[in-house]
């Protein structure tokens, strides 16, 4: 398996990235584009130099020219249209978060595993150049133990209230949305087990959570301080705070270009962590690296890494009181049907 055939499930706004990023990736070839709507598939093909085009995401699936097929569709669609392809034997890359809650992960991770096709979840900001470095220099302990660690991903959405991300039936949310990019971000520096989570928010008109501030207090003392929101705008500055420095990322804390590391005494070092492209080109990388080798999974996101965030993501839903349809499936009791 030389060459990886990929196919793109949807034709909408992040499939653009990640048509551009495949089209830039060595050993990455993009063959296909399913869309619910054939012109539109045909234009998306049109636009990215893409031969297949389909006018169904089922007839991609039976269609034996692709590996690999990226799911970038509304959150919710994510577990049905991956288990869709990996029935038809297709290995799968899905957008973030890769499902709604533990219980729908669990039944991906066991179609991957009866159909024995590789899954991963599009967390690409942990292939990041920027990440890995960062990661390194914390392990280093150069600003020694982290105690501390302060990172938002807001944005602003007011002018599209019809947007997937708002509706409770795509498990819409500024959690499940960014928020996961923030958890998985203190995930990976934090070694310690969780002894708490605590969650403030904001939910909006539509029952979701526009606005929502996690605590994590670590068994270690330490305390992760995150927020994610959907209707106003904050720094992406991220912070790591040590008993020795600190460390500070400069926007788009979870995939940093450029950090800078404080150390008390020294001079402020600076690092520079350019993506090989727009950023996606990792994830495509590891993806074919691991099929090429016949892994499963790939060790740097692995299933249980995603299992953990979308534990946590459900724990701090239960807290705030949001609750999606597919919830009712679910292990916890949806706040409101008690
Ligand atoms: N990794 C990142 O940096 C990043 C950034 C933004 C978004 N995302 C993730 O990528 C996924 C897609 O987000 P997006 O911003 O690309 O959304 P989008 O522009 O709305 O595109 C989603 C596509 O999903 C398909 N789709 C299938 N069923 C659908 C349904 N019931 N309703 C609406 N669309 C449906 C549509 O494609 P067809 O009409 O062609 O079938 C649509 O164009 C989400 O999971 C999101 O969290 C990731």
């Amino acid at each position: 398996m030389e060459t990886i055939r990929w196919g793109i499930i949807g034709a909408g706004g992040i499939a653009e990235r990640f048509a551009e990023a495949c089209k830039n990736t060595p050993g990455a070839s993009l063959e296909a584009i399913a869309s619910r709507n054939l012109e539109k598939a045909n234009a998306f093909g049109d636009k990215f130099g893409i031969e297949h085009r389909f006018g169904s995401y089922e007839a991609m699936a039976q269609w034996d020219g692709i590996d690999a097929a990226y799911v970038a569709t509304p959150h919710a669609t994510h577990g049905p249209f991956a288990m869709l392809f990996m029935n038809h034997g297709k290995a799968i890359l899905s957008e973030k978060p890769i499902s709604v809650n533990c219980t729908e992960l669990q039944k991906m991770i066991d179609s991957a595993t009866e159909n024995k096709v590789f899954m991963m979840e599009a967390m690409w900001a942990r292939l990041a150049p920027g990440t890995i470095k960062l990661l390194e220099v914390v392990k280093s302990g150069v600003i020694g133990e982290v105690k501390g660690i302060q990172a938002a991903f807001c944005y602003d959405m007011s002018d599209e209230p019809d947007h997937h991300a708002f509706n409770p039936l795509y498990g819409g949310g500024s959690v499940l949305d960014v928020g996961c990019y923030a958890l998985s971000f203190a995930s990976w520096l934090m070694d310690s087990p969780i002894a708490n989570i605590s969650a403030e928010a904001e939910l909006g008109v539509t029952g979701v959570d526009v606005h929502c501030c996690m605590l994590i207090k670590y068994e270690s003392g330490a305390i992760a301080s995150l927020t994610s929101a959907m209707l106003l705008r904050k720094p992406g500055d991220g912070y790591v705070f040590g008993d020795k420095g600190y460390i500070k990322t400069t926007d788009r804390f979870y995939a940093p270009q450029e950090f800078t590391v404080f150390v008390d005494g020294q001079e402020p070092q600076v690092y520079k962590c350019p993506f090989l492209g727009n950023g996606f080109e990792e994830q495509i990388l590891e993806v074919n690296r691991c099929l090429r080798e016949g892994k499963l999974e790939s060790d740097m996101i692995p299933h249980a890494q995603s299992m953990k965030i979308m534990g946590q993501m459900d724990d701090i839903r239960k807290i705030i009181g949001v609750k999606y349809p597919q919830d009712m499936d679910c292990a916890w009791t949806p706040v409101g049907t008690e």
